[in-house]
């Protein structure tokens, strides 16, 4: 792994942004979402940090990942949601993890292992409510939960939650949203037509749960914005911080003449005799081949633009006659707060006209994560 470069992850912010969010929330139990290595930052690390703020559940994608926090010794609950045919459902009741069913076959596969068990599968229902991705489609809802609720009468499944999740939080107002919410409170109507007693109903994301007071039910689930990024950029969130820093020292600088093009394909021409910097960081690190000629680096105490295409482990940064040299720190992103001038996961996603979670779940695994400890 490189050691010229490094994601910094701010425990103290991961957690600090769990407190914060829950306070936003009213109290509100908080999910802390850290499928995906914790959105970059190191899963467990991740984990332990937004409990120690204050999350009392825990949200993965996959089986796998869900394993991964028990190993680890964490015994808090965790909702995993992604259950493709073969994926070990079996391990996933033996520890104790919530599973999310998004149709009957996997409602189907939760029971018959929880049979072969002999143990008490946890099942959270998904109500698709209108993102039309995973969840149990509204027409199928009252036959699954039919036989959620028969199974549960059979000792083989508990029914611990009833769930949704939104399209279009992100942009307030949206039509969607208030629609969404109707078809969850319609689809909790029928899990309670059917005796079902969820321990906990849940719909809200990060957007959601920043902008919606009526869509709290008994749990939030914060992703993005326990990272201390804005799922809404326009959106101002007092005491958000980014807790990921992305950085490589300078491997070398060189002078060259005016007129000279850089890196592949030449798509930038210097236009004056400069220096070139070369930072070694690459779109196999997780900077995108898109941030030629775009993306925002901070370095010897200036913004600056990439200069010419990024390539897969390094790119070179045009600083004209400033005195940068080799070892110092190029910052691609971080928290403007305590580094000014940084650019932001957010500034990056503008540039390139995607998602801030795109830029920080991609950091390659190259980079090593260093932590600061929790305060
Ligand atoms: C089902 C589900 N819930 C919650 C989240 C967290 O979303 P966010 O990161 O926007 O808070 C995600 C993330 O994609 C998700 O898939």
């Amino acid at each position: 792994m490189a050691h010229f470069a490094r994601a910094r992850v701010d425990l103290g912010a991961l957690s600090g942004n769990a407190r914060l969010l829950k306070e936003r929330a009213g109290g509100t139990p908080l999910m802390g979402v850290v499928k995906a290595d914790g959105y970059g930052h190191g899963m467990v690390q991740a984990a332990h940090a937004m409990l120690a703020g204050g999350a009392t559940w825990l949200g993965t994608a996959h089986i796998g990942e869900g394993l991964e926090l028990r190993r680890a010794g964490i015994s808090a609950p965790v909702l995993s949601w992604i259950i493709p045919p073969g994926e070990p459902v079996g391990e996933g009741i033996a520890a104790g993890l919530d599973l999310g069913v998004s149709d009957m076959a996997v409602l189907e596969t939760v029971v018959s292992e929880a049979r072969r068990l002999d143990r008490t599968a946890r099942v959270q229902l998904k109500a698709d409510t209108g993102l039309n991705r995973g969840g149990v489609s509204p027409g199928d809802w009252e036959r699954v939960v039919a036989a959620a609720a028969r199974a549960e009468t059979d000792g083989l499944i508990k029914v611990s939650g009833v769930w949704s999740h939104f399209a279009c939080a992100d942009e307030p107002g949206h039509p969607s949203i208030a629609a969404q919410l109707d078809a969850f409170h319609e689809a909790l109507a029928t899990a309670d037509k059917a005796g079902l007693e969820p321990e906990v109903r849940h719909i809200s994301n990060s957007a959601a749960l920043l902008t919606l007071p009526e869509a709290r039910f008994d749990l939030v689930r914060a992703g993005i914005a326990g990272y201390g990024l804005c799922p809404i950029p326009d959106l101002d969130v007092p005491g958000l911080r980014p807790a990921m820093t992305l950085e490589s020292r300078v491997a070398l600088t060189k002078r060259v003449p005016a007129g000279s093009g850089v890196s592949y394909g030449h798509r930038y021409v210097t236009d004056r005799e400069t220096s070139l910097a070369l930072v070694p960081l690459g779109y196999a690190d997780g900077v995108p081949r898109a941030a030629t000629n775009r993306g925002p680096v901070l370095l010897g105490d200036r913004a600056r633009t990439i200069a010419g295409t990024v390539c897969m482990d390094q790119f070179v940064v045009d600083v004209g006659d400033d005195d940068v040299s080799a070892g110092e720190y190029a910052v691609l992103f971080g928290d403007p707060s305590r580094q000014p001038g940084a650019p932001t996961a957010q500034d990056w996603a503008t540039v390139l006209d995607t998602i801030p979670y795109e830029i920080v779940t991609r950091v390659g695994v190259r980079v090593p994560r260093e932590y600061t400890a929790l305060p």
